[in-house]
């Protein structure tokens, strides 16, 4: 990056690499940085922090200016992507056109909201055993709910056998708690030594015996017409798996908290269904789940007043696009769970790599408060709640909650 491009705009903006920042209600620091400069360089990291709805839209739509490839986000703000503990990672998320396509057709008709309308009772089915495992009206929600809620979905869809799922609830913890301490190269080393050959166990079954899950239809792509090698196949459920965990669990986690601190609202989206499709997409705007992302430069591109230089990292802060006051007005800090354009929000990123698992994860949040619905007229606190330390996941480490009538 050239000198004269480099802004320092306020003490306030350098520790966009440090979890605590996130702890401390960033959106102070998202709302200034909006103002006065909103497409930063954080000289520290280094990499570009962009704040605006629009910028972070053009990018995603530009793989061709700012790739994916090489560069991933984690627990901790950007690595390199040799840099991620674990096998290599051959999966969607760090691959740019036409390539990625290529991949993406694997799973892409697999969870459009069509199949996703075909495999809902499969989905309340979880929803159900996850709510009738529950310990009484007060529990602490992380633990009973927003984590094994995806992760048993996943089990579930992938074609787990049911004994196994606790323990894929604690290969998932591992892989994906972002931030949570247990992401130290031992314990990944660990769980990926248990995880690769249990999986590839399950797709040699599949290989012999096709069965109506996605791991069959995994192991069933071709790409350029030829078969996934087995490793292909087994990153593509662990993707799934991290993709679709820690994220989901956030949203519940947010939507939780959210009717908490609104009791009015909780107690309405409680009694009514159909507020709680807009309620989801509301959440996921005000609480944005997966924080940010990122894209490596790949020739210089001028940005408002700035020049992005080729290999220059950026750092896409959707929970800041998603409070854009030039997109959502002045109450966009407000949790409103009857906004009429919040669907158009940035939670599952845009363009070239959307979210695949969108559809699915809205439906299971749905579900889940339809189900707390039947049993309850609202959600309170029953204690102190812990947010989690981690640069990536807006989520809570402990959420203890009580369902009244
Ligand atoms: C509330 C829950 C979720 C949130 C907030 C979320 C968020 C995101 C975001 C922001 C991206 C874009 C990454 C980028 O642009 O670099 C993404 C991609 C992806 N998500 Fe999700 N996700 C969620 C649930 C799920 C679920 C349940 C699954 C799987 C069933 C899933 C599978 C994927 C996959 C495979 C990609 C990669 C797409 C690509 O690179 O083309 N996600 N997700």
């Amino acid at each position: 990056m050239a000198e004269e491009d480099a802004v320092t705009t306020s003490p306030l903006t350098n520790r966009f690499d440090d979890a605590s920042f996130y702890l401390d209600d960033p959106h102070r620091v998202y709302a200034a940085l909006r103002r006065e400069d909103p497409v930063h360089w954080y000289a520290d990291g280094p990499f570009w922090v962009i704040t605006k709805y629009d910028d972070i839209r053009f990018i995603s739509k530009h793989p061709e200016l700012f790739s994916s490839a090489e560069i991933a986000i984690l627990g901790d703000i950007i690595k390199d992507r040799d840099g991620v503990p674990g096998p290599p990672r051959d999966t969607i998320l760090f691959r740019d056109p036409p390539e990625h396509l290529e991949h993406r057709k694997v799973l892409n008709h697999q969870l459009t909201p069509a199949r996703v309308n075909a495999i809902e009772s499969d989905v309340q089915a979880v929803v159900a055993d996850v709510c009738a495992a529950l310990p009484g009206d007060e529990f602490e929600a992380i633990h009973c709910l927003a984590e094994p809620l995806p992760v048993n979905v996943f089990s579930r869809l992938l074609g787990v056998p049911r004994d196994d799922w606790q323990r894929v609830i604690w290969w998932s913890t591992v892989i994906t708690n972002s931030g949570g301490g247990m992401e130290t190269p031992e314990t990944m080393a660990a769980t990926y030594a248990e995880l690769i050959p249990y999986l590839e166990a399950l797709i040699a079954e599949r290989k012999d015996a096709p069965r109506d899950d996605l791991l069959t239809v995994i192991t069933q792509a071709t790409v350029h017409g030829e078969p996934l090698t087995p490793l292909e196949v087994v990153w593509w459920a662990i993707t799934l798996l991290a993709a679709g965990s820690e994220t989901t669990q956030s949203l519940i986690a947010g939507m939780l908290w959210a009717m908490t601190q609104h009791p009015d609202q909780g107690a309405e989206l409680l009694a009514d269904p159909e507020l709680v499709p807009g309620a989801v997409e509301e959440t996921l705007r005000w609480w944005t789940p997966v924080n940010s992302m990122a894209r490596r430069a790949t020739t210089d591109v001028e940005l408002r007043d700035k020049t992005i230089r080729r290999g220059d990292n950026v750092l896409l802060v959707y929970g800041s696009a998603n409070r854009d006051e030039e997109e959502w007005g002045d109450d966009a800090d407000r949790w409103d769970i009857r906004r009429e354009n919040a669907k158009g929000h940035l939670a599952f990123g845009f363009a070239e790599h959307f979210c695949m698992g969108a559809h699915l994860a809205r439906r299971e949040v749905r579900l889940l408060v339809e189900e707390l619905g039947r049993r309850a007229g609202g959600i309170e606190l029953a204690g102190e709640p812990i947010r989690r330390r981690s640069t990536l996941a807006t989520t809570f480490d402990r959420l203890p909650i009580r369902l009244v009538p």
